[in-house]
């Protein structure tokens, strides 16, 4: 009936049919209007006896918006057909109601949108500060309104706390009313304005599509308006933006610093947006424990306090060292003076004595780089023996040599240096000092006049051991100060904080490894314009994506060495750069995952490390089959090389022991090897191999397979031949359906499907020799992999093998992506359906990233190829190849992978089907041990291509790799090294969790 009412109304008045539902609203009438064009509208029919002047200054607030920034996105009022913005009509008891019309925002309100990142919170920052600038001429009466929610009176709150009668609780709201009352003169002396005033999460709609990045659709809700310092209206946003995110101080710079963007502030304005935050939220949860004094088993008002208190009671922010970081993030100096600080060292430089006795212009530098060293060889772990010899390769007879400023390293392998509970989780990584390494005793003098700030000794294992701090001042009284690390610490008994080390004065020595944390001999030199929040403990390396407070806290300390900032400046290589040469370099079909490309430098079985030493856990490489940079591979590569690598015209023991080891693992009807270097080759090989024995032509072989890159090797691979532009399906190759119980035509209640699948096999033969090419043979990756991480229902193989052998031809085993224990069960695919092939194709994981394949196939084919003609492979089956694949073979062996396949896999599939239970778009969970595929489907059940995008991107931000199959490419693949561990996969299934949530408020 109300809706009808008012459908009438809108009709009537705004011309506009449409249909009316109803949406939340405490006191007034809201709906969203559905026109019949699409287009949408907010109905609003204000309470009986609402002010005039509040919804009219709404209205005005709205249309200024409008008119002075046209494109801010911003609800925009709809004047009725008499040109009114503002109607007065009766609701249906006949009582006269303020009635007004928006255009409805696409997307949906902030607190319900996903993922909150700091790209969003700066548009969020952005756009508060295009309204607040495009409101700053606004005038209206009503914004001198007297209430509770105007900032600048929390002060209302002292004489409240009594309701608060947790004491703990009402001793925080103490502490916060006390800050309010120091700042209030200075935010009185701020010039007020008309803002927001209430930019909450749900005052703040959002919209985009999937994968691309959520763009701030517009502000709603001005009924909180008043006449306030801007830095109310930021501070108020600021306030909600931190609750219950994981990271408030970057999402607070994010904000501040977007806001800063459009419309510039003071330093003394971002000074003041943490305790103007705090004041917020004291205000909120003391007007709602006032409200609640009446209702006091209203569950409601604990609730909606919660996020609050667990921001007020959790978080050990740091005032100083925040302010310090939205000030970076606004560009500003850190602190006040910090600019004069610099200034004075730019004009200083040369001039301050040397630190370590001597001029260091033609010292050379010496990189610890994640991509130019590999100290320490495991990045998760030190070895004391190894920290004790960091650097050796640059000794020069006890001559100075200097580490880099700026240089992300993997030398912090200390749990203290992780920000995260993973292996994988990111980790500080960036060296905020110089190094300079010199013999054990090397004295050092102070650059200019210091006083003692601190002088200890840490004797962590990687800590600092002896440590000195000095601070100073510029002639104009600026201080900064300087930290001295890894020193002898006998200065323990000379000096004391507040103590005086004048310019020039020998006042410690490098310290030995039993001394300095276990470090080679070196000074850790570390400049720092503020100590606020780290006092004597300062981060001696920073978080490489939190380098713009630390940059700034910490800046290069080269003018006080009298050096200039570019000689111990590290530069990482500019991915960008590396971007732009590979497309002018290489074909544009050399393509490359996710929608920002990785770029990875180093790895340890299964993690890897980009240029800032970001680590990434490895969950799709399956070629580092028994891990990255694996010790014993290293080793044996590196034995050979210095003996020697020749090929198979003649005898090493080497090549009969890799043929030994391969055939070992294998049926015996298998007796001969072939080596060579890849899977393609191999494959290519098997093609010969078949046709030789057989003397057909014909191959049958399941659609959507690939075998590899060369023309023979296409041919048998529709995955290519029939994608668009691809060379299509030669007549000599007969495609037939993957056996997929899950989306194929026969499905897993099917008890018979695993021979309804075979039994395609007998037109495809009939096809064949109906052309004339007979059949030479039939080849399938034993799981399907790039058709989408497919188990073959039990059975399918045998069936199909006894079909082609009928047909005379030979069975094929393609096991690049199943061979070698990855399936935990079994050593190979086949041994799972119980079939037995004629020829077995290994590739990738068997050289763990060195160039191998194998074929191994029976006697009788070997002697069918063997026609007179040379077999020879240049690379394939050298000497060095044939010692890395006995390697790995061994390693597996070893190490115990093919178990640990087993049982991580199992953990998995396990996490992996409790997703499966909880979202709808997991449509199916599959595979064997490490070989493992998550279907993720639409609500229609249709392969959901986007969402497999999105996800695998998703999972990328947070560390981890995964791959992406299939024909509609929506199943992720799952495929990591064998060494992965537990922890590890609960990683996996904790970050796919989280972003499939994401995907349920997306
Ligand atoms: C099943 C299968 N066979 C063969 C190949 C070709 O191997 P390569 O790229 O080493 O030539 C691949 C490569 O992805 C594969 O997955």
């Amino acid at each position: 009936m109300t809706l009808a009412h008012w459908a009438a109304a809108l009709k009537q008045h705004w011309g506009i049919e449409a249909e009316l539902s109803r949406l939340d609203g405490e006191y007034d009438l809201n709906f969203l209007a559905n026109a019949r064009d699409g287009q949408g509208y907010i109905l609003k029919a204000m309470r009986p006896g609402c002010e005039t002047w509040l919804v009219d200054m709404q209205v005005q607030a709205f249309e200024h918006i409008a008119a002075r920034q046209p494109d801010l996105p911003c609800p925009r009022v709809i004047a009725a057909a008499s040109g009114q913005s503002l109607l007065t009509l009766p609701d249906e008891d006949g009582q006269d109601r303020l009635v007004w019309l928006l255009n409805q925002l696409p997307g949906r309100c902030y607190a319900k949108a996903e993922p909150k990142c700091d790209a969003l919170i700066h548009e969020i920052g952005k756009v508060l500060g295009g309204s607040g600038k495009a409101l700053a001429d606004f005038r209206h009466e009503g914004l001198e309104r007297d209430f509770k929610w105007d900032l600048t009176r929390a002060g209302w709150i002292t004489d409240q706390l009594i309701c608060i009668t947790d004491p703990g609780r009402r001793a925080i709201l103490k502490g916060i009313s006390a800050d309010f009352v120091k700042l209030e003169p200075d935010l009185a002396e701020l010039p007020k304005q008309a803002i927001h005033n209430d930019a909450n999460d749900y005052n703040i709609m959002v919209a985009g599509v999937l994968g691309e990045p959520r763009v701030v659709s517009g502000l709603i809700d001005l009924g909180d308006m008043c006449a306030a310092p801007r830095i109310c209206d930021l501070a108020i946003a600021a306030a909600y933006i931190v609750l219950d995110h994981p990271a408030p101080e970057a999402a607070l710079a994010a904000l501040v610093a977007g806001y800063h963007e459009v419309y510039p502030l003071t330093p003394a304005e971002v000074n003041m947006v943490w305790p103007l935050l705090r004041a917020r939220l004291a205000v909120s949860v003391v007007n709602s424990t006032m409200m609640a004094a009446d209702n006091p088993d209203d569950p409601y008002v604990t609730i909606s306090q919660a996020p609050a208190w667990r921001f007020l009671e959790g978080n050990a922010l740091h005032v100083g060292l925040l302010t310090a970081r939205l000030r970076a993030a606004c560009r500003m100096p850190v602190v006040e003076g910090a600019d004069r600080v610099l200034a004075w060292l730019e004009q200083e430089r040369g001039d301050f004595a040397p630190l370590m006795g001597k001029d260091l212009s033609d010292a050379p530098m010496g990189s610890l780089s994640v991509e130019h060293s590999t100290w320490p060889q495991n990045p998760f772990h030190m070895p004391l023996e190894e920290a004790a010899r960091v650097g050796e390769e640059f000794e020069d007879q006890g001559r100075i040599w200097l580490g880099y400023y700026h240089e992300p390293r993997l030398v912090y392998t200390d749990l203290a240096f992780r920000k995260g509970p993973y292996t994988a989780s990111d980790r500080r990584t960036v060296h905020l000092a110089v190094d300079a390494f010199a013999p054990v005793g090397t004295p050092m003098f102070a650059p200019l006049r210091g006083e003692v700030f601190a002088a200890e000794y840490r004797d962590g294992h990687l800590d600092y051991g002896g440590v000195i701090i000095l601070r100073h001042e510029t002639p104009e009284g600026d201080p900064f100060f300087t930290l001295y690390g890894h020193l002898d610490p006998e200065f323990l008994d000379r000096l004391q904080p507040g103590d005086v080390v004048k310019k020039g004065e020998e006042f410690c020595r490098l310290g030995d490894p039993s001394q300095n944390g276990g470090w080679a001999p070196h000074v850790h030199f570390q400049l720092a314009l503020t100590t606020e929040g780290i006092e004597a403990d300062w981060p001696g390396v920073g978080d490489p994506d939190e380098m713009y407070l630390w940059r700034a806290v910490c800046p290069n300390p080269a003018a006080l060495l009298n050096l200039p900032d570019e000689k111990l400046r590290y530069h990482p290589t500019d991915k960008d750069e590396v971007l732009a040469r590979r497309r002018a370099h290489f074909g544009g079909n050399l393509s490359l995952t996710y929608t920002d490309p990785v770029m990875l430098v180093r790895g340890w079985k299964h993690h890897l490390f980009d240029e800032w030493g970001r680590p990434y856990l490895d969950a799709y490489n399956n070629v580092p089959h028994v891990g990255h940079a694996h010790p014993r591979i290293q080793a044996v590569a590196a034995d050979q090389l210095k003996r020697m690598n020749s090929n198979t015209r003649y005898l090493h023991p080497a090549q009969t022991a890799f043929a030994g080891k391969v055939l070992s693992k294998l049926p015996n009807h298998f007796e001969v090897c072939f080596f060579v270097n890849s899977g393609t080759e191999a494959n290519e090989l098997a093609l010969r191999l078949a046709r030789a024995h057989t003397r057909a032509k014909g191959m049958v072989t399941p659609d959507h397979g690939y075998h590899g890159n060369t023309t023979g090797a296409i041919g048998i691979s529709a995955y290519k031949f029939n994608k668009p532009g691809g060379v299509g399906q030669a007549d000599w190759v007969e495609l037939v359906e993957v056996a997929d119980d899950y989306r194929g035509s026969f499905r897993r209640g099917d008890p018979d499907r695993a021979q309804r699948f075979a039994d395609l096999v007998d037109p495809a033969i009939a096809k064949l020799q109906q052309k004339g090419h007979g059949v030479a043979g039939f080849i399938a990756e034993t799981f399907p992999s790039v058709g989408g991480q497919i188990i073959p229902p039990k059975g399918y193989l045998p069936a199909v093998y006894e079909k082609i052998r009928a047909a005379g031809g030979v069975c094929i085993a393609d096991e690049v992506q199943t061979g070698l224990g990855r399936l935990g069960e079994c050593y190979f695919g086949f041994e799972h359906q119980g079939a037995l092939p004629d020829v077995v194709v290994m590739g990738k994981p068997i050289g763990n990233g060195h160039p191998l394949g194998v074929l191994a196939t029976t006697r009788e084919i070997a002697e069918s190829f063997d026609n007179g003609i040379e077999f020879f492979s240049t690379f394939g089956g050298s000497t060095l190849s044939c010692r890395i694949g006995k390697e790995v073979l061994d390693i597996v062996d070893d190490e115990n992978l093919q178990e640990n396949a087993r049982t991580i896999g199992a953990q998995l599939i396990e996490g992996l089907r409790s997703l499966e239970q909880k979202y709808a778009c997991v449509g199916d969970v599959r595979g064997m041990g490490l070989f493992l595929g998550l279907e993720l489907i639409t609500p229609n059940g249709s392969e959901a291509t986007e969402i497999c995008a999105y996800v695998k991107n998703r999972m990328r931000d947070h560390r981890i790799l995964i791959g992406s199959e299939g024909p509609k490419d929506n199943i992720l693949k799952i495929r990591p090294p064998l060494s992965i561990g537990s922890e590890d996969a609960k990683m996996i299934v904790s970050v796919l969790d989280r972003t499939l949530a994401e995907l349920e408020t997306a």
